[in-house]
């Protein structure tokens, strides 16, 4: 976050955990968490990935280090968990954002194809919340999942992210009552196009970029500092009381129908 409308150290002495926290939306969460105060892992498949955003991280005085983990492998996830808890002594922030997406017609897709989206994106999710809910339960921690708005109406060429956000957005739900108990939030982030990103590059062809812009109510595509600021407000104790939620932030597109990828 270049400004922030949050006062310095909002997220002081918190240990995030942030899966896919490397690169795109959630590259940008785990800086903001960082820059409002919080220890950040970074975790994801390719170090390479990781290892620059944490480098950039510790540049500006924060506190981040790169753990390479498949959230599709428990074990992978389990020892990611432990490096992090003998590197920042706990963690208390979980942040799901590893996923997997390429277009493709439903006709098309392989049983395989389908499978490899959910394993990252559902099972994935879950993996980090099973092997983190010791931690979770001793730190009263929470868990923020970045899902998407493409369940809520049929979107062409994404039937297996929207199956697998649909499952996330379930296990949110399930999560936030099975352990608020525990004093445990659990809570999403459901992002639109967000501009600048290699979903928008790579997902969404050039020639329909304007026509969706012109979808969507508030006139413009989402910037990485959208979701990073809903990102910290969600993780703070200004959310204290904010358990179960999915938090659109999509200028209102979803509502307006216009379902182009
Ligand atoms: N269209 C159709 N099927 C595809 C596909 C595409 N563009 N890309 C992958 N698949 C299918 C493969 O064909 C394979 O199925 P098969 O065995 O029946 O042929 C299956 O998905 C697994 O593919 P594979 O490449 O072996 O998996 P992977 O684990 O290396 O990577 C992804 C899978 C989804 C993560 C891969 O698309 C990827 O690396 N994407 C870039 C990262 C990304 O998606 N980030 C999110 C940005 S929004």
């Amino acid at each position: 976050m270049t400004r922030t409308v949050f006062v310095d150290g909002v997220l002081n002495d918190r240990v995030a955990f942030v899966t896919g926290g490397g690169t795109g939306i959630t590259g940008g969460v785990a800086r903001a968490l960082a820059e409002s105060g919080a220890a950040v892992a970074l975790v994801s498949r390719k170090i390479e990935h990781l290892e620059p955003a944490a480098a950039a991280i510790n540049e500006k005085g924060g506190k981040a280090f790169a753990v390479a983990a498949d959230v599709r492998h428990f074990d992978e996830v389990e020892r990611a968990v432990t490096a992090t808890i003998e590197r920042f002594g706990k963690i208390d922030i979980v942040i799901n954002g590893a996923a997997g997406n390429f277009l493709c017609k439903a006709e098309e897709l392989s049983s395989n194809g389908f499978g490899t989206v959910v394993d990252i994106d559902l099972k994935g999710t879950f993996n980090v919340c099973r092997a983190t809910i010791d931690e979770l339960k001793k730190n009263r921690g929470q868990v923020l999942n970045i899902s998407a708005t493409l369940h809520y109406l049929g979107t062409p060429m994404q039937l297996h992210v929207s199956a697998a956000k649909a499952g996330v957005d379930a296990l949110t739900r399930n999560l936030a009552v099975e352990w608020g108990r525990y004093g445990i939030r659990v809570n999403a982030i459901a992002p639109g196009p967000i501009e600048d990103t290699e979903g928008m590059s790579r997902l969404v062809p050039e020639p329909i970029k304007e026509r969706l812009k012109k979808g969507i109510p508030l006139g413009r595509f989402g910037r990485i500092a959208d979701i990073e600021s809903a990102a910290v407000f969600l993780c703070s104790d200004a959310a204290s009381f904010i358990n179960g939620n999915v938090l659109v932030v999509d200028g209102g597109q979803w509502l307006a129908g216009n379902r182009l990828v």
